[in-house]
């Protein structure tokens, strides 16, 4: 990112949620709410913590999230994209319970070999799109701190985050990935299914863009057990308190020179 000003004062931040559950929370504590139904979403306008926001949930999948997100930054002006979700963790060090926030992003079901080597998204050269680096560190920092009263025996980890159109829950099939990844010189942290759409639309038009999931399962057998369960009594409050947490860190100055 070049130098200068990435965030300005009033500029409309996107908090998008993978899930509804996730967003109840924020949507309780908005001031000045505005229900806006557009394209059969809804999107809420209105402030949290003194920043302007705009609210959503991305559905599941990557074209559903790319949908979201290009509606989010040409219909109701985001400034940046913050997303919130759960994964399945894809390396040993994540555990059920952590937090990972996205260094960068890649979609684990594109191929278009042998045209372009396995995982190259055609026209943009590369298979990895990076998220935005100063408010990826806010957004770590937001989760280091939010985590640390409550919630201390969850860790935050920052890496690569794959997305596909599949919800991963076998032994096998984690297995799989985890090695055609590797052998691709990938090393991912976790899985799910929407965050590098999103990634894609960001980097089309230059918006900030960063990314947390909590990981609810490790992608094997049993990861669609307590999964709704998980998402409304854990992956909820985290995410809340998460970018509680970031927004009145914006919301200072001091915090975004650069
Ligand atoms: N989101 C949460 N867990 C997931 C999994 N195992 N696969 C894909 N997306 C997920």
């Amino acid at each position: 990112m070049s130098a200068g000003p990435w965030w300005q004062a009033g500029q409309r931040l996107a908090i998008l949620s993978a899930l509804v559950d996730e967003q109840r929370g924020l949507i309780d504590h908005l001031e000045q709410p505005e229900r806006v139904e557009h394209a059969g979403r809804i999107f809420w306008l209105g402030r949290l913590h003194g920043l302007a926001v705009v609210l959503t949930v991305s559905r599941i999948g990557k074209v559903s999230a790319a949908m979201t997100a290009a509606t989010l930054i040409e219909r109701f002006d985001a400034g940046a994209i913050v997303f919130t979700g759960v994964a399945g963790a894809l390396a040993d060090q994540v555990q059920v319970g952590d937090v990972v926030v996205a260094q960068d992003f890649l979609q684990h079901d594109l191929d278009v070999s042998p045209l372009f080597p396995r995982y190259e998204v055609p026209a943009y050269g590369r298979a990895r799109f990076v998220c935005h680096e100063d408010l990826s560190a806010a957004l770590r920092q937001a989760a280091q701190q939010a985590l640390a009263g409550e919630f201390a025996q969850a860790s935050v980890h920052q890496g690569l985050i794959v997305s596909g159109d599949r919800f991963v829950s076998g032994a096998g099939e984690v297995g799989a990935l985890r090695q055609r990844l590797q052998q691709a010189g990938h090393a991912a942290l976790a899985v799910e299914m929407e965050g590098a759409a999103v990634a894609q639309v960001c980097a089309d038009h230059g918006l900030p863009y960063a990314a947390m999931r909590t990981v609810s399962d490790r992608a094997d057998d049993s990861a669609h057990r307590d999964f709704a369960e998980f998402v409304s009594q854990v992956a909820s409050r985290y995410a809340q308190a998460i970018v509680s947490r970031l927004l009145i860190g914006l919301g200072d100055p001091a915090r975004h020179r650069r």
